[in-house]
C-alpha cells in the first residue's frame, strides 16, 4: 500500500520562510504539490528558497513583507491572490532572532513588544488578511507554529512565552467561527529545534553546559529537533486527509511533554 499527499493546485504562503523551520515547511508544501508563497522579511532570503524550490521542479514566488505591518501583509497577499494553506510560522524576536534569556523580574517592559509584534500580531495580521477569501471558497487551512515554551512555562522567557500562547488563543478562536466553512485552524507546537537562529555559538561556559545537559534530560528522545521534524504534520494538518482535524495544538517534541 503506498501513501501520499496531494497538494496539487493549492496555494499556500509560508511566512519566515527564509531559513530554519519555516524554510523546511516551504520546501515540503512545495515537493507536495502546492504553489508556496515564500515570505520572509529580508527579501534575498525569500528568493533563495524560491530558487531552491523552482531547482527542484517545484512551483514557488517570493512574497516578501513584514508580518508586524498589516498594510504590507494585506498587500502582499493580495498580490499573491486567494491562499488556500496559510503557515504562520515567523516567529521568535523577529529578524534578530532570539533575544538573550531573561528574568521576568528584570524584563523591560518595551522589550515585549517585539515579540507580540512578530509571534501574535504576526499570526493575527496574515491570518486575518487570508481567511476571507477562503471563506466564499469553501476550503482552507490555518497552521500556526507555536512553541512548548508557551505551553509548558519555560523560565526566562516569559514575552515569548506570552506572545505564543496568545497565537494559539486566537486559533482556536477563529477555529470556531471557519470551521463551517471547511476551513481548519491548528497549531503545531515544537521543542528546541536547531535552526540558524538557536544553533548561534554560545558560551561554553560551565552553567551552559549543565543547562544543555538538563534541557536534553527532558527529552525522551535524546536529542534536539531538525526543522526537517516539523514537515510531515504541517504537510499532513494542510492537506485534505485532516479536514475534520480543527482547534488542536499538537507538539513536536521529541516526548519533551506527553499530551492526554
Ligand atoms: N527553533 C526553535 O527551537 C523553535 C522552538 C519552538 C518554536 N519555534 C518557532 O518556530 C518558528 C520558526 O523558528 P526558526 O527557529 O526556524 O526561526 P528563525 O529565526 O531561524 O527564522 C525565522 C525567519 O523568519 C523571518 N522573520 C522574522 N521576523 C519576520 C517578520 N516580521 N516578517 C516576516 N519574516 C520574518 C526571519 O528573517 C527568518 O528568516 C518560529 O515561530 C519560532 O518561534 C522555534
Amino acid at each position: 500500500m503506498s501513501f501520499s499527499i496531494d497538494l496539487e493546485g493549492r496555494r499556500s504562503i509560508v511566512t519566515g520562510a527564509g531559513q530554519g523551520v519555516g524554510r523546511a515547511i516551504a520546501l515540503t508544501l512545495a515537493e507536495a504539490g502546492a504553489h508556496v508563497g515564500v515570505n520572509d522579511i529580508v527579501p534575498a532570503m525569500a528568493d533563495g528558497v524560491v530558487e531552491e524550490i523552482s531547482a527542484a521542479g517545484g512551483q514557488a514566488s517570493a512574497v516578501p513583507f513584514d508580518v508586524t505591518d498589516f498594510a504590507q501583509v494585506e498587500a502582499g497577499i493580495g498580490r499573491f491572490g486567494d491562499v488556500d494553506i496559510l503557515v504562520n510560522n515567523a516567529g521568535n524576536a523577529g529578524a534578530e532572532g532570539f533575544a538573550e534569556r531573561c528574568d521576568f523580574s528584570d524584563s523591560n517592559p518595551a522589550d515585549w513588544s517585539r515579540y507580540f509584534a512578530v509571534n501574535l500580531f504576526g499570526t493575527m495580521h496574515c491570518t486575518r488578511a487570508a481567511v476571507p477569501s477562503m471563506i466564499p471558497r469553501g476550503w482552507g487551512r490555518v497552521i500556526t507554529i507555536v512553541s512548548d515554551a508557551s505551553r509548558y512555562g519555560d523560565a526566562k522567557v516569559a514575552p515569548y512565552a506570552a506572545a505564543k500562547a496568545g497565537a494559539a488563543g486566537l486559533c482556536r478562536s477563529v477555529a470556531r467561527e471557519v470551521g463551517r466553512y471547511g476551513i481548519t485552524v491548528n497549531c503545531v507546537s515544537l521543542g528546541t529545534m536547531v535552526t540558524p537562529t538557536t544553533a548561534k555559538p554560545k558560551p561554553e561556559t560551565p552553567e551552559a553546559i549543565e543547562r544543555e545537559r538538563r534541557t536534553l534530560s527532558r527529552y525522551v528522545i535524546r536529542r534536539r529537533g531538525v526543522p526537517e521534524d516539523a514537515v510531515g504534520l504541517v504537510t499532513f494538518l494542510a492537506s485534505p486527509l485532516a479536514s475534520w482535524i480543527t482547534g488542536q495544538t499538537y507538539a513536536i517534541n521529541g516526548g519533551y511533554t506527553f499530551s492526554l
